[in-house]
Order: C-alpha cells, then sequence, then structure tokens
C-alpha cells in the first residue's frame, strides 16, 4: 500500500460485479502428501497435463485434486459465507499489488531487498492493536537497517492481515490416547483441543475477513499517519547487543545510521517531508484456504486481468504446490505476485516447470522463490535449483525462509527453532549466491514483535527451559524482536561486506 507515492494514485480499484456462477463440489484430499488413496477417493480428475494447455477460470482449481482443504459438515452454509465474500469490497487493490511487482522485479536483479515478515498465523485470540503496531515497527526497524547495510530500497511485506490457513503435515493430532481432526487456522477450526473446537465452521471465513481488513486498516494508518517517522524507527531497543558477541560491530552500525539520518535532516528532509514520515508496506499470505481465496478474487477494470484481492502478494506452500494441484490451478490465473515455497525435496527440472506454469511469459517480478531447506541442503541443492532456473531464462527472485527447515522439538516436547540454525542457513544462501553470481533477494521470516520465548538462542540467550514462559504461537515458533532485530543486523553486515566486494572488483 504504497500511501504516499504516485503508485496508490495510479491504480483503479478492481470493483465489479460479484461473481454468480454455480460452485462445484471441492476434490479434497486431506493428506500431507498426494496419495494413491485420495486420488482414488475423488472424483473429478487429476490431470496430469501441464494445467497451462487447458484454460483458466475461477471455478477451474475445482478439477483438481486439492490438498490440505477442509471437508465442512454442510455445504450450504459454505455457499452462504462465500457469496457473502463474493460480495464484500476488495481487501486489496490490484494497482497496489502490480507496484509491488514491479518492486520485487528490482530484488530479482539485485536491486532491492525483500523483507517479508510476521506470524506464522495470526489469530482471533491475539487480534489487538499492540500485537499489528509492535510487528510492524520491529519490520521498519529492520528495514532501515538492511536499507542501510545494502544501500538500497527495502520492499517490506507482512505475514499479516489474512495470514490464517495452516497446511498440517498430518490431518490428526493425537493426545492421551483421543484422536481429532488437526487445527488447520483460525479462519477453519479452532485449536482448543476438543471434538467441537476441531470441526470446520465456514463462519469463520467471515470472522478472517474483518480482521484482516481491521488488520490492514490499522497498518495503513501507521505507514501514512506519522507512525513510520524515522525520527521513530530509530529508537531502537538494542539490549541485545550488550550481551552480543558483535556487539561493538551492530553499535557501530546503528550509530552510523543515525548519523545518516541526522545527516538527512540536515539536509531538508526534516519530518515534515512525506519520505520521512510514510513508507510503503505489503501484506502476504498462503494462499490455502481456496474457497475464501477465489471469493475475493476480483477482474481488475483497468486491465481484465484477475486478481485475489484478499493480499497483495500469495504463496504456494511447499505441501501443495504439485504441478497438476488445484492450488497452483487458481495461481496460475491471478495476477497479483507469487511466492513458491521450496524445500529440499524440490527436483530442478519440476521447479523449472512450475515457474514455467505460473508465469508462461516470464515477467519479471511475477515469481519468488523462497527457499526453505536447512543450511546443509541449501549449500547442496540451491546451485542446481539455479543453474537450472538460470538455464531456462527463468526471472525469479530468490528469497531465504530460514525458519520452516529449521523446526526442532525441545525436550519439553515444544516446537522449537534455534537462532544459530537460522543464521547459519541465511549465511549458506548468501553464500550459494556469491559463489553462483546470482541475487539473493530477501528474506521471508516467522517473527513477532511480542518479547515471546519460542526460538532458542539469540544474544539475550533463550533456553530449552525458558521456551514455556511465553510460548504464544498459534502454529509456528517465531523470532522475537530483539531476535529478529540482531538477525537484521546479522543480515545488514552480509549485504554491506558484499556492496564493499563489489566496490572493490569494479
Ligand atoms: C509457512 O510458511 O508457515 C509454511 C507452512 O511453510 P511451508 O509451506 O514452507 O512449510
Ligand atoms: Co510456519
Amino acid at each position: 500500500m504504497a500511501l504516499a507515492s504516485s503508485s496508490l494514485i495510479s491504480f483503479k480499484p478492481c470493483l465489479s460485479a460479484p461473481f454468480q456462477k454455480p460452485r462445484r463440489s471441492i476434490v479434497v484430499a486431506n493428506s500431507a502428501e498426494p496419495s494413491s488413496k485420495s486420488a482414488s477417493q475423488s472424483t473429478a480428475s487429476a490431470s496430469a497435463s501441464a494445467p497451462a494447455s487447458t484454460k483458466w477460470s475461477l471455478n477451474s482449481w475445482r478439477t483438481k485434486k486439492a490438498l490440505q482443504l477442509p471437508e465442512y459438515p454442510d455445504q450450504s452454509s459454505v455457499d452462504q459465507v462465500l457469496h457473502t465474500l463474493e460480495t464484500f469490497p476488495p481487501i486489496v487493490f490490484a494497482g497496489e499489488a502490480r507496484s509491488l511487482e514491479e518492486k520485487l522485479a528490482q530484488a530479482a536483479m539485485g536491486n532491492a531487498f525483500l523483507l517479508q515478515g510476521g506470524d506464522c498465523a495470526e489469530s482471533f485470540k491475539e487480534f489487538n492493536a499492540n500485537n499489528i503496531r509492535d510487528t510492524f515497527r520491529v519490520i521498519l526497524q529492520m528495514g532501515v537497517v538492511l536499507m542501510f547495510g545494502g544501500q538500497m530500497p527495502v520492499i517490506k511485506v507482512g505475514r499479516m492481515a489474512g495470514q490464517f490457513a495452516k497446511p498440517r503435515s498430518d490431518p490428526f493430532e493425537e493426545k492421551n490416547g483421543v484422536k481429532l481432526p488437526s487445527y488447520r487456522g483460525d479462519n477453519v477450526n479452532g485449536d482448543a483441543f476438543d471434538a467441537a473446537s476441531r470441526i470446520p465452521d465456514p463462519q469463520r471465513m467471515i470472522r478472517a475477513y474483518t480482521q484482516s481488513v481491521a488488520t490492514l486498516n490499522l497498518l495503513r494508518a501507521f505507514a501514512t499517519g506519522g507512525y513510520a517517522a524515522m525520527q521513530r524507527i530509530n529508537q531502537w531497543n538494542l539490549d541485545f547487543m550488550e550481551r552480543s558477541e558483535q556487539g561493538d560491530r551492530y553499535r557501530e552500525l546503528a550509530h552510523r545510521v543515525d548519523e545518516a539520518l541526522g545527516f538527512m535532516s540536515a539536509a531538508g528532509l526534516t519530518s515534515e517531508h512525506p519520505i520521512m514520515t510514510t513508507t510503503e508496506f505489503w501484506t502476504s499470505h498462503e494462499c490455502l484456504l481456496l474457497p475464501y481465496e477465489q471469493a475475493l478474487t476480483r477482474e481488475d477494470s483497468t486491465t481484465g486481468l484477475h486478481y485475489d484481492c484478499s493480499a497483495h502478494m500469495l504463496w504456494v506452500g511447499e505441501r501443495t504446490r504439485q504441478l497438476d494441484g488445484a492450488h497452483v490451478e487458481f495461481l496460475r490465473g491471478v495476477a497479483n505476485p507469487l511466492g513458491i515455497k521450496v524445500s529440499d525435496k524440490m527436483d530442478p527440472n519440476e521447479l523449472v516447470k512450475l515457474i514455467d506454469i505460473l508465469n508462461p511469459k516470464n515477467k519479471p517480478g511475477r515469481i519468488t522463490v523462497i527457499v526453505r531447506m536447512g543450511a546443509e541442503n541449501m549449500r547442496v541443492k540451491l546451485p542446481h535449483l539455479i543453474r537450472a532456473v538460470r538455464g531456462a531464462g527463468q526471472i525469479v527472485t530468490w528469497v531465504s525462509d530460514p525458519m520452516h527447515g529449521n523446526t526442532i522439538k525441545a525436550p519439553s516436547g515444544l516446537k522449537t527453532r534455534s537462532f544459530d540454525a537460522i543464521r547459519a542457513e541465511l549465511r549458506a544462501f548468501f553464500d550459494v549466491h556469491d559463489q553462483e553470481g546470482s541475487y539473493p533477494g530477501g528474506v521471508h521470516l516467522e517473527m513477532t514483535g511480542q518479547n515471546v520465548t519460542e526460538c532458542v538462542g539469540g544474544s539475550r540467550t533463550i533456553t530449552y527451559d525458558d521456551l514455556s514462559s511465553r510460548y504464544h504461537t498459534h502454529c509456528d515458533p517465531r523470532l522475537n524482536a530483539s531476535q529478529s532485530l540482531e538477525l537484521a543486523f546479522n543480515i545488514a553486515e552480509r549485504l554491506r561486506k558484499k556492496r564493499m566486494q563489489s566496490l572493490t572488483s569494479l
């Protein structure tokens, strides 16, 4: 939402008449991976032919096998909810998504850096202004540090205002001999461990829509109403530096950022100047709950293209990115910038095929490949992915998600991630791109502005024993504010080093 810049002025709202097309029932397969059993249960074909060869429509995903979708007990109440959502206004506008795509194209060429972050899963319970403000503030602070380190624009995208639906590795959860369907995100069912909470409730989609709208409303206000003022952003909470090995280096970097801001102010960019008081901020989430995503898809009156107006950017998850699956079919027809999550299981040829299906015209900025495979796998597998994509002449933005390949179980049974492992994966990501001569285009983090204790490590060390004291996540463990900022300083140093190297090699 480029609220102070020309990109907002140029858009045409993609409002159009609600879609009245009949809905066909969905082919659901509730397993994490495709299995012959679920395939045989499906009534429609999960065609192996390239989806791009057939005509796309808002409904065409319904003929493909859809993994990870809930089975609602009553289809007529689902239809009612979807009809209501179809009549609601779009949450974002097509012109904003286009402007984000242009920025991401810059990141693909090494001229900008993507910072994408937020909750693993937003929740109805944790919905309040302080949470939104604190996460927004940390993202802004990280953005300033990265911008200074890289001396290039930082594209700030929240996993916010719509990140509700969760894919699950196991469709069931078992506790003390009781087996219940898994929690699938607050827009589907409840996370309390009782049978009633786990029944998918379509009304939750309406609540998710309204929470997304309210969250985005506040973010838009923060982004333009002076909250994003540079003077406020550098009121860092840098206490992690006190106990950091790199404390002195970070302090020096923070001091230089302060000096740069002082210089800008002296040069006339004072707090009254819009550049100093506003920022651009976009939203994103996993495109998982397809009926909801379809209901919020609108035809843009300017271009005639379809945009999924539930968020500016959408990504397809590691568990639902099958070439002939419903999620890929839906996404190939919407014009938003798209992310593809990629683990070590991805074969280079498959990645090339997937990119070709989603971006046949090879538009820069359209595809962001979000790699999440752990440091060791990264060093072995990423070079092959980069070479295959480059060999096919495809332009993508390479981004590291150092979270999802590093989830471990603490002795207490809580899911956690180690700060060191996260840092090691990022280091591997940068090393591989240096080696391959490609561009590290950004990071994708699960993080919060709250002082939670979900990931172990960091300079203000969180131990396994500390985890239970403030473990609030509804799904995966997030970096807290201090760990997020520490990581940003780390990445900024790396970006700075890269810049210095390219200067000396001129
Ligand atoms: C996520 O981003 O929360 C997620 C489930 O990621 P992935 O699809 O990469 O596992
Ligand atoms: Co997650």
